[in-house]
């Protein structure tokens, strides 16, 4: 059973992930300060699958701190490093707070991966990286575009520093570029828990609905797209927790042809923000409130990935619909309401 350690597995990604790992037969080590997560997410993780994942509770850019848990772990095959900051807004206001710990945190964990013997290592990676494509859909050769926000330099630098290590490491990587992660485990013990008013779609729409906020704000109705909102690749997080053990097991197999190999993650199709909305109402049975208000600044105008690499590739396939999204994710909504879940 190879030994993972999961950084940021408190997140909602991560925890999704670390669900799927334990379902494959890994176990997991779980790096996390919590400072943007919640512990309580392991328990949820622990109901899902029944194992208790270990966590450590440290700040990874602080190396010392990082380095013990490889000291007691000597046997670690792979990291998935998920825990950064990722706040669009909060980045332009505070540039040097998102390079510092997204950078520091990094390059710590990768002295940790070279100085332990770690053999793989799978980045959580953005669309972001490709900025406004001059052509959809996005494949991995898509040129990288100026960034819109230090929170998007830090994954495209992040990158940089991955590829230029791996040339001369010992160990193998890879960087997934994730479309937009939304919805929920299907048993809604899990799920988003955005921090203050959610800035993403789908938690915004589901917010709405519950009347934890007003109205949801349509961004723009007048971009050059099929209903004139913008259009982006939602990809359910079960679906993108997946890619990760696929990833794992691809570099165990040492299928990989390169020692930093990029991979898209998203389903391949493209919803503007009123699909997004109808779809919701199609499975909620409700309407919601919502508005077309100005674009909103920084918007990319219309993205979605081609995804014909994780699928020849690692073999990936994405099961959940853009109905399947909504529907997991307002019921993890309800179940928050209800205080069903261990994060009340
Ligand atoms: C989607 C669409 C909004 C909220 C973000 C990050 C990016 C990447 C993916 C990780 C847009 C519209 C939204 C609302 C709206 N993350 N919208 N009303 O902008 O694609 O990217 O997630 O790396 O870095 O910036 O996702 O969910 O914010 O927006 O109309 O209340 O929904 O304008 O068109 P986005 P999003």
């Amino acid at each position: 059973m190879a030994k993972i350690v999961v950084t940021g597995g408190c997140g909602y990604i991560g925890s999704h992930t670390i669900i799927d790992l334990v379902e494959n037969g890994y176990e997991v080590i779980c790096i996390d300060n919590n400072s943007r997560s919640h512990a309580a997410a392991l328990d949820a993780v622990q109901k899902i699958t029944g194992k208790k994942v270990q966590q450590y509770k440290i700040d990874l850019c602080n190396y010392e701190d990082t380095c013990a848990v490889f000291e007691e772990h000597t046997d670690i095959s792979g990291v998935i490093h998920f825990a950064a900051y990722k706040a669009v807004g909060e980045s332009v206001d505070q540039p040097l707070l998102y390079f510092e710990n997204n950078l520091f945190s990094l390059i710590n964990l990768l002295k940790c991966v070279d100085e332990y013997g770690v053999s793989h290592f799978v980045f959580s990676s953005s669309c972001t990286v490709y900025g406004n494509p001059d052509k959809i859909p996005v494949t991995e050769q898509t040129p990288i575009k100026m960034a819109e926000s230090p929170y998007g330099s830090t994954k495209q630098i992040s990158e940089q520093i991955i590829q230029d290590y791996a040339k001369n490491s010992a160990a193998e990587h890879i960087l997934l570029r994730y479309f937009n992660p939304a919805g929920a485990h299907p048993s809604a013990l899990i799920g988003e828990l955005p921090l203050g008013k959610p800035q993403n779609l789908v938690p915004a729409i589901t917010q709405t609905a519950i009347g934890k906020l007003e109205k949801l704000w349509v961004h723009g109705n007048d971009y050059p797209t099929r209903d004139g909102s913008c259009i982006r690749d939602y990809i359910h997080v079960c679906d993108l927790a997946h890619a990760h053990t696929l990833a794992l097991g691809y570099l165990e197999q040492e299928r990989n042809k390169e020692s930093c190999e990029i991979f898209n993650l998203g389903t391949g199709n493209g919803n503007t923000v009123l699909e997004a909305i109808t779809a919701f109402e199609k499975v909620s049975g409700q309407a919601l409130n919502y508005e077309i208000g100005p674009r909103r600044s920084g918007d990319v105008i219309a993205i979605y990935a081609n995804k014909d690499k994780a699928q020849e590739v690692l073999g990936w396939e994405t099961k959940f619909k853009l109905e399947d999204i909504m529907a997991t994710a307002w019921k993890w909504e309800q179940e928050l309401k209800a205080g069903k879940t261990v994060f009340n």
